[in-house]
């Protein structure tokens, strides 16, 4: 007999409020609708996320948000087997106000209510797209998060490095700010970068020579900054073909740095003797040409298959968490009306926190 789940997501634990319906029928799961509400106009005078206009724009968006999703997905409260809402990590006023909605619809209807870490959803999201099998090793990596994670199931993750500062995401953003380039900085910044020289800029690539997976980019960020103003100093101002090479040298520099401790994290995960080798990336980052070029170069030599999943799927989205919440409930799992929401959840609770807080709020 076809064996069919249905659930409804909800996230809003950034500067996305986002709904969407995942549907999986004999194991393989389809996303019927995938709703994003994006907020960077709000937040563009400020050069950062701001915790109380992000609430309060969750608080506007979420019903019509879950309203469209059912719509689009064709599927009305009474077809869903439950609700899936992200409950951390975040900032604590948007994942209340996720929470809040996903109990009021589970109060009213009876449907169970499935809690849902942010991280899990990203980190789960090669299964939603490409039905990757455990264990498989997982590159996050975005404005707000970098680590790097060993699945081998739902809920057993392993962080094996990080980010000890900021978010390469971060990095990108504050280079094209500093160049005078428009936001969000990635895309700008490798739109510059292609007509670049890489190597005319000196550019740190701190932690490489450190053993381990962890990294750091704050140190990246300030030699970006004195290589700018030595230009300055002596030419009286920035060219195009200045702006150019100082892109494409610190592109590299984070490509390069992100390519070596994927070989080091590689490496561990292989001791796990997977039956098939996967790395997957996610985030706004993995968006990245020259990265997603190295990484893939990197897997291809090392007999690794590399999964990207589309961007949509890989940036803040509802999808990950109805995907992950049908995991969980699939498993047995869900949650009841006393789910809090937690600013801060790490996916690995047995790992040592990690340092810095970044822009977009609380890194797990
Ligand atoms: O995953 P995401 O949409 O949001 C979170 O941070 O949670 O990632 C956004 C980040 C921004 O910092 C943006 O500048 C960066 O991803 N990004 C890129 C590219 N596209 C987006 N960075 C480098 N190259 C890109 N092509
Ligand atoms: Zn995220």
């Amino acid at each position: 007999m076809t064996k069919t789940l249905t659930i409804l997501g909800i996230e809003s634990s950034c500067d996305d409020t986002a709904a969407a319906v995942v549907r999986q029928v004999d194991g393989v799961p389809t996303v019927l609708s995938s709703i994003v509400f994006g907020q960077t106009e709000l937040h563009a005078d400020f050069g950062g996320v701001v915790p109380e206009i992000a609430a309060r724009a969750h608080v506007e968006k979420l019903d019509t948000c879950v309203e469209q999703a059912l719509k689009q997905a064709n599927v009305a409260l009474s077809d869903l087997d439950g609700v899936a809402v992200t409950a951390g990590p975040g900032l604590i006023g948007g994942v209340v106000s996720g929470v809040m909605l996903a109990k009021g619809i589970c109060a009213a209807t009876g449907l169970p209510l499935i809690g849902v870490n942010h991280l899990a959803g990203h980190a789960l999201t090669p299964r939603l797209t490409d039905q990757v099998p455990f264990p498989f090793l997982m590159l996050l990596v975005s404005g707000g998060h970098c680590q790097f994670l060993l699945v081998k199931d739902h809920d057993d993750f392993t962080r094996i490095g990080g980010t000890i500062d900021d978010a390469p995401g971060e990095a990108f953003d504050k280079t094209a700010r500093i160049l005078g380039l428009s936001q969000p900085g990635g895309p700008n910044v490798q739109k510059a970068a292609e007509n670049g020289d890489p190597k005319r800029f000196k550019l740190p690539r701190p932690l490489l020579n450190q053993d381990g997976c962890d990294m750091s980019f704050s140190g990246l960020k300030t030699a970006m900054i004195r290589a700018r103003d030595a230009v300055i100093v002596e030419n009286g101002g920035l060219t195009v073909q200045d702006q150019a090479d100082l892109c494409a040298g610190f592109q590299t520099a984070v490509a390069d740095i992100l390519t070596e401790k994927s070989r080091r994290a590689l490496e561990q995960y292989f001791a796990l003797n997977p039956a098939k080798r996967t790395f997957a990336v996610a985030g706004g980052v993995a968006a990245n040409t020259q990265i997603r070029t190295q990484l893939l170069a990197l897997c291809a030599k090392l007999d690794t298959e590399f999964v990207a999943p589309p961007l949509a799927l890989c940036t803040d989205n509802a999808a990950m968490i109805a995907y992950a919440g049908l995991a969980r409930f699939q498993a047995g799992e869900h949650d009841d009306m006393t789910l809090s929401a937690r600013p801060r959840w790490p996916l690995d609770q047995t790992a040592a926190p990690m340092l810095g807080s970044g822009k977009k709020g609380a890194k797990a």
